[in-house]
């Protein structure tokens, strides 16, 4: 691995965080820096690590476990101090955990600003105070981690070590968050998060140019979910939804999320505006249950094979990572070498 991307191909909540932790830990090569892009603490990953613990991570990028690599945060995120001191602490990050200087601060008026009023109930925002904090940012008021006190302990230049690692031959891992259309850009304007969060964004985010990038994973989940208003093509209703096992809750709002069938037409898209070298598909064994846990490909079962195929046909790119559990272990790795 050498640098590597990974975004989400739908609405977010695709299981980037299982795919990140598995990239950020694996192969003959893992990466010595894990950074993240992306939004703010509007994102929710749950992890499960190999010893069995669950981690539900807003502000800490999702390789953590990996315990030799530095995490980081790109100036093109804006940070909640509390919520990322916190999860620094509590998961035993502290001494390898950065921020960049020009990162941007949320405060209690983004966040109140967020969780009252238009942006929660037209859009479905998820309270966190990052639509409003990019707004301010886009006004060139908004305060930057350099400037707030309690993070000083954690401030370095991000792309210089994000591009010195890279120019030192080690691998890097840049993990992004939402999904593609959520962008601001690409999504389903106006029911979209505060910023482009596709692969293109991501990488201007911790500071690399296009030249940098060796591989783009787009992410997808076997069906489509999404939290919030705006669209979403093929919704199933609540009762089928549940009969069918894909009804699910947010990480950070606990809402419940709705969902319909995989969408080939959005999933094509994603990957032609990522330029996705490779797809992952969770939740295998959520669709096809004969699948739970599988390891290697030649134990899926016909159907989930069949599955995986026209994927790959109908996107024309390779499936390499696939989910079929929560468990740190439910991956099948494909990925040569
Ligand atoms: P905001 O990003 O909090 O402003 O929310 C805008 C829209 O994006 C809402 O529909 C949210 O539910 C959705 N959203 C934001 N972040 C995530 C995420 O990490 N996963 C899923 N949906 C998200
Ligand atoms: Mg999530």
């Amino acid at each position: 691995m050498s640098c590597t991307v990974v975004v989400g191909g739908f609405f977010g909540d695709e299981g980037k965080g299982k795919i990140i932790s598995h990239l950020a830990s694996a192969g003959p090569s893992p990466p010595s820096v894990v950074v993240r892009g992306g939004a703010g603490p509007n994102a929710g990953h749950t992890i499960h690590g190999a010893d069995g613990k669950i981690y539900k991570v807003r502000m800490l990028p999702s390789g953590f476990l990996n315990r030799d690599a530095s995490v980081m945060i790109g100036p093109g995120v804006v940070v909640d101090p509390g919520v990322l001191l916190d999860e620094v602490e509590r998961f035993g990050a502290g001494g390898r955990a950065f921020v960049d200087g020009a990162c941007g601060v949320i405060d209690s008026g983004h966040r109140g600003a967020d969780s009252a009023g238009d942006l929660r109930e037209r859009i479905g925002s998820t309270g966190s105070g990052t639509g409003p904090a990019n707004a301010s940012r886009a006004m060139r008021t908004l305060r930057l981690a350099r400037d707030e006190g309690s993070l000083s302990g954690l401030v370095r230049d991000v792309p210089e070590a994000v591009n010195g690692a890279l120019d030192g031959g080690e691998g890097v891992l840049v993990e992004g968050t939402q999904g593609t259309f959520l962008s601001l850009w690409h999504g389903t304007y106006p029911f979209v998060t505060s910023k482009d969060v596709t692969a293109s964004a991501v990488c201007a985010d911790v500071g690399i140019g296009p030249r940098r990038v060796d591989d783009v994973v787009v992410v997808f989940k076997s069906y489509v979910t999404r939290v919030g208003t705006g669209p979403l093509r093929g919704e199933l209703g609540a009762g089928e939804a549940a009969a069918r096992g894909w009804a699910e809750f947010g990480t950070v709002t606990g809402r419940p999320r709705r969902a319909a069938e995989f969408d080939f037409g959005l999933a094509r898209r994603a990957v032609m505006l990522n330029s996705a070298t490779q797809v992952a598909v969770t939740k295998l064994d959520v669709r096809f249950p004969g699948c739970a846990g599988a390891t290697s490909y030649s134990d899926l079962t016909g159907e989930a094979d069949a599955f995986v195929r026209g994927v790959e046909e109908r996107l024309g790119v390779p499936a390499t990572l696939l989910g079929t559990g929560p468990g740190a272990g439910d991956v099948i790795d494909r990925r040569e070498g």
